[in-house]
């Protein structure tokens, strides 16, 4: 299918946070239970329409574990926008964001977007980080946020599409 439009994103955060979820729930509306460890990086791609213009998104899932990081590393090159997931049900993963964000400016263009996604709306009576919190560190770093459920896929859909814009 021919496309006006191609961008790279790159999906970065701690293992377990739900980024290969979003990217299934996004490419093929489907949810995936059990937590299939991703090793190394793995890739999706969906067309979306924008403004009555194609838009190719390429989407990079990497592998959240911390053996597989200098391999993430390698992928920011190139990728229009990041995003930035943790799970709103485990401080920890919200407690690195710092790490990966470093990390992130580090290796990529100066002009990559970085989102900010709070993952697991759905599990309200698990949370642990605020939603005001997620958009207060949003806030001081420049990022887009929104939480989002790979689960019910609420937030799926509108994160993508306003991502690239
Ligand atoms: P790595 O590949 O190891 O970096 O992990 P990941 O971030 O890709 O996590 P993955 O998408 O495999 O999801 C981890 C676990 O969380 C799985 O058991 C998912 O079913 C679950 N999960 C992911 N997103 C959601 C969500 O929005 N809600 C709920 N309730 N569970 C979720
Ligand atoms: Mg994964």
């Amino acid at each position: 299918m021919a496309y006006a439009y191609l961008f790279k994103y790159i999906i970065i955060g701690d293992t377990g946070v739900g980024k290969s979820c979003l990217l299934l729930q996004f490419t093929d509306k489907r949810f995936q239970p059990v937590h299939d460890l991703t090793i190394g990086v793995e890739f999706g791609a969906r067309m979306i329409t924008i403004d009555g213009k194609q838009i190719k998104l390429q989407i990079w899932d990497t592998a959240g574990q911390e053996s597989f990081r200098s391999i993430t590393r390698s992928y920011y090159r190139g990728a229009a926008g990041a995003l930035l997931v943790y799970d709103i049900t485990r401080r920890d993963t919200f407690n690195h964001l710092t790490t990966w964000l470093e990390d992130a400016r580090q290796h990529s263009n100066s002009n990559m977007v970085i989102m900010l996604i709070g993952n697991k709306s759905d599990l309200e009576s698990r949370r642990e980080v605020k939603k005001e919190e997620g958009e207060a560190f949003a806030r001081e770093h420049g990022l887009i946020f929104m939480e989002t459920s790979a689960k019910t896929a609420s937030n799926v859909e509108e994160f993508f599409h306003t991502a690239h814009s």
